[in-house]
């Protein structure tokens, strides 16, 4: 059985998976109407991926149970600066992620709930490869530094790049 305080953290993160996945369906989006088709594919699955983040924290209240609450989100932006900047904000999103994650964990162990806090590493270890995939995407990116024929190449290689880590794992 969750503790309210868990339950209520873990709802927190819910939200803010699924917030996720409405903000990289926004950056598709733009990147899809400013002709940027790989940098769309990326973040279409990106989005995808994190649907799948916020339905293993679903499944998991329920089995657990506790109630699982769909949140209701605000509007993601609609316009980014540039592609660049677009994968700067995704970085620095998941830096908030995780950081959201350790302060889950953290809670697990002062509630003694050993089980979240087993479940949680899977999602310790996601938000390593994640930012490490953001920091590989911008370090590419300051390189090519706007120069159009490199964009080009770019956005055709991202399509390709995907988290290679506890995604193929079932959670928990
Ligand atoms: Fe749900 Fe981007 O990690």
């Amino acid at each position: 059985m969750l503790s309210n305080t868990i339950q209520s953290l873990l709802n927190q993160q819910v939200e803010s998976e699924a917030a996720s996945s409405q903000y990289y369906l926004a950056m598709a989006s733009y990147a899809e109407t400013k002709g940027y088709n790989g940098v769309a594919e990326f973040m279409y699955r990106h989005s995808d991926e994190e649907r799948q983040h916020m339905l293993k924290l679903v499944r998991f209240i329920n089995e657990r149970g506790g109630h699982a609450i769909v949140p209701a989100l605000s509007q993601p932006p609609t316009a980014f600066e540039g592609i660049t900047e677009m994968f700067a904000s995704l970085l620095e999103h998941e830096i908030s992620i995780t950081q959201k994650i350790n302060e889950l964990v953290a809670a697990t162990l002062d509630e003694k709930d050993y089980t979240t806090h087993n479940f949680l590493q899977w999602y310790v270890s996601e938000q390593i490869e994640e930012e490490a995939l953001a920091r590989t995407i911008m370090d590419k990116l300051n390189l090519i530094d706007n120069d159009k024929g490199g964009l080009y190449l770019f956005d055709r290689d991202v399509a390709g790049f995907t988290v290679t880590s506890a995604n193929d794992a079932p959670a928990g």
